[in-house]
């Protein structure tokens, strides 16, 4: 398709919003700050060692384990400072919490403040970013509680505390051989394209949708000791392939960057799992409920997809802290349903399926 023909990211959200009288441009506008950030992000990973921001962020400025008890990257620590900077003046936002910040981000006191809290992953995956496999960018964007955008008050813990369903958007951007921006506004899922030269991100794959079946999953198998039995089973499951009670083979991928997974079972589908397990009894899960749990979740249900915590509907889950951490399952429909089904069937004592319990490669 020539350029021409082609809608940039402002043309799709102008169009989209016509079609919601009540939106305002406050709101296009917060979207379109959001991806500057992604930019900016894309060119600092695209310059690698050339820009100097690969390796561990120095400690004498600033330290370098996050509130996760991570190590952090120098991406890790420029690419929050660029969604800081770039958010922060716009006057849509009443606060930000980002997964690299201890406490809520309050908007400076010169700057107007908004009706929208912004929630994001500034770089996920940044183990990946020394040996240059793909990372990305996540976020999440809920309303203001009315007493905060009426007060003008400083945004606190409590403000952020939203389940899923209650997001008006979330968003992705994978750094990857090119980079992509993928957003839902709650009406679909679209994916742009960033042409390097323009700077803009371009509409490439309008109505984007999970395939509802799939045999291909992605789960880091070196945890298997520590799943609990649903997550065993499904996983012994897919490995008897033909010879098991599913009929067919499977395939596994694991590329341990949680954007990257989502953007391939948006494209062709797929299950991801990083479930609830028992490896360190203080963190139920590994991935965080309000900066990579909820907006992947949100992206996979508006794009006929789902996402659980194999107990649950994640976007239905009440969060209680702002780092917290959960089990989350999503994909292609009938399998992540066939996966809550197992968690829902009643624990027994014998082997889920003895027969390839034996043969199983992760068998305990
Ligand atoms: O943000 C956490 C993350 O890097 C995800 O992107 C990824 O899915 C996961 O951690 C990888 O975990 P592990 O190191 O256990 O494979
Ligand atoms: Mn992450």
């Amino acid at each position: 398709m020539p350029l021409s023909k082609r809608f940039t990211l402002t043309r799709y959200l102008i169009e989209e919003r016509r079609r919601f009288p009540s939106a305002t441009g406050d709101f296009n506008a917060l979207i379109l700050d959001a991806a500057l950030a992604c930019k900016a992000i894309a060119r600092a990973v695209a310059f690698g060692e050339l820009g100097g921001v690969l390796g561990n962020h120095d400690a004498d400025v600033g330290g370098c384990v996050n509130v996760q008890g991570e190590t952090q990257k120098k991406l890790d620590v420029l690419s929050n400072e660029y969604f800081v900077r770039l958010n922060q003046w716009g006057g849509h936002l009443a606060g930000m919490a980002s997964e690299e910040m201890d406490l809520p981000c309050q908007i400076p006191a010169q700057q107007p403040r908004g009706n929208y809290l912004l929630v994001f992953d500034p770089l996920d995956g940044s183990s990946n970013i020394d040996v240059n496999v793909s990372v990305g960018s996540i976020f999440s964007i809920v309303r203001a509680p009315h007493e905060v955008v009426d007060s003008g008050r400083d945004v606190i813990e409590a403000d952020f505390l939203q389940p899923g369903a209650a997001q008006v958007a979330a968003g992705y951007a994978l750094y990857g051989p090119t980079t992509m921006l993928v957003l839902s506004v709650g009406n679909g899922v679209a994916g742009f394209t960033l042409d390097p030269m323009l700077g803009e991100f371009m509409l490439t794959h309008p109505n984007l949708q999970v395939p509802a079946d799939t045999q291909e999953f992605a789960i880091n198998a070196s945890n298997s000791r520590f799943w609990e039995r649903p997550v065993k089973r499904y996983v012994d499951e897919c490995l008897a392939g033909k010879t098991g009670p599913r009929g067919k083979d499977f395939n596994m991928r694991w590329i341990a960057s949680m954007v990257a997974e989502a953007h391939r079972i948006l494209m062709r589908g797929g299950v991801f799992l990083y479930p609830r397990d028992s490896k360190e009894p203080s963190k139920p899960g590994r991935l965080r409920l309000l900066y990579e749990a909820n907006p992947v979740g949100f992206i996979m249900e508006q794009a006929g997809g789902r996402a659980s915590t194999g107990y649950e509907p994640m976007l239905g889950v009440q969060p209680t802290s702002l780092h917290q951490r959960i089990g989350l399952i999503f994909g292609s429909r009938n399998e992540v349903e066939r996966i809550e089904r197992y968690h829902a069937e009643p624990v027994s004592t014998e082997p889920s399926n003895p027969l390839f319990v034996e043969r199983s490669l992760f068998r305990n």
